[in-house]
């Protein structure tokens, strides 16, 4: 069966963002709060604004109206066979036991436990189950299988779950960065004159499905530095792939967090000089060099992947 289609952005002309994903639900309603509404039809110029600001999480595409209505703090996900035209982002991998679940499931699972303290939000927490008496036998039976959901004519039960996170191997690093867990692998860079940030990512992508790391504290500058000797990190040029960069408002993350941590040495006030901007580089010493358009020898990719959780009954 069809839950989605996958779409991967690639705007090259404007921001250059090119592969974070946004699947596009079949026979689903999104709902949640309105973060803003821009005028467009274009679907890559919708996700890209949604790509580009970190509360975004879903988006509402109308055809008729030319719009495009970017979502934050979803609440459901509702079967709805008329539906088309919702987005959403792609989020870290949910597991319940052992089992894998279907990217519908995940989201709902997602959307429900928003909080790690192993029941649904909202829901009355017992020693081993978490019940609801706000919901009915139908809502009760339409929650994801896997949770295991019972009804007995008055309140809906599941059981209680510990939530932890765990990366895709051993070779991975599992940082907790404002209350999310990432996992941060060191990819060897190839040999590659001239070649700009975008393509350092994509590589990024397909080793790890993630991007090029964002960083957002001294801490996660360590963890970062730790990763190679010279490491390329995730700040992009907000006009383009090879844009002129002319000052801190003029750089951004990929993944479309703020900026709100650097630690520049070339130049030291950050990529403040007019300049043809190729990628920025973590050196040896933990700080950031902007303006050079070949990776010293030995350099690594820093790439940054959301951690999975993991939902495991209370015994
Ligand atoms: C996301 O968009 C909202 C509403 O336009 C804005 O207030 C917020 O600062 C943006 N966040 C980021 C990280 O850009
Ligand atoms: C169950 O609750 C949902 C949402 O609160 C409501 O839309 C639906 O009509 C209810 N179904 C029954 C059978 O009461
Ligand atoms: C992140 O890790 C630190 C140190 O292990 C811990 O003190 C903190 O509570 C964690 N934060 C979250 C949101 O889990
Ligand atoms: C920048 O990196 C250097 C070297 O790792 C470190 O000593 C310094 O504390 C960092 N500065 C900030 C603001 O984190
Ligand atoms: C690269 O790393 C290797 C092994 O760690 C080391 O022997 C070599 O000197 C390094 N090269 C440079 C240019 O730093």
């Amino acid at each position: 069966m069809w839950f989605y289609v996958i779409l991967f952005i690639c705007s090259l002309t404007t921001a250059g963002y090119c592969t974070t994903d946004f699947y596009n639900l079949l026979a689903y309603r999104v709902t949640g709060s309105t973060l803003s509404t821009i005028s467009t039809s274009d679907d890559l110029a919708c996700a890209e604004a949604c790509g580009k600001n970190s509360s975004c999480a879903a988006f509402l595409l109308s055809d008729e109206s030319s719009t495009c209505e970017l979502m934050t703090s979803l609440t459901g996900i509702i079967r709805d066979v008329t539906e088309c035209s919702y987005y959403v982002r792609k989020i870290g991998t949910v597991m319940v036991g052992d089992k894998t679940l279907n990217f519908i499931d995940q989201l709902r699972i997602s959307i429900l436990y928003s909080t790690d303290d192993g029941c649904p939000d909202g829901w009355t927490s017992s020693s081993a189950t978490c019940s609801s008496s706000q919901m009915n036998a139908s809502t009760c039976n339409q929650l994801p299988s896997v949770l295991g959901a019972t009804w007995d004519g008055k309140t809906c039960t599941v059981p209680k779950f510990t939530v932890s996170y765990a990366c895709p191997s051993a070779s991975y690093q599992l940082y907790n960065v404002s209350e999310s867990y990432y996992c941060y692998l060191g990819v060897p860079a190839p040999s590659a004159p001239d070649q700009h940030w975008d393509y350092y990512n994509n590589i990024c992508y397909e080793k790890t499905q993630g991007n090029l790391a964002s960083i957002h504290s001294a801490e996660e500058n360590l963890i970062v530095n730790g990763l190679g000797e010279n490491k390329v990190i995730g700040l992009i040029p907000t006009n383009g792939i090879s844009g002129m960069v002319t000052g801190m408002s003029s750089i951004a993350w990929f993944d479309g967090t703020p900026v709100d941590y650097g630690n520049y040495t070339y130049p030291a006030t950050g990529p403040s000089i007019s300049m043809t901007y190729y990628f920025t580089y973590m050196a040896v010493e933990g700080n950031w060099i902007t303006n050079k358009k070949v990776l010293p020898a030995n350099t690594t990719l820093a790439c940054k992947v959301e951690a999975t959780r993991v939902f495991n009954k209370v015994n």
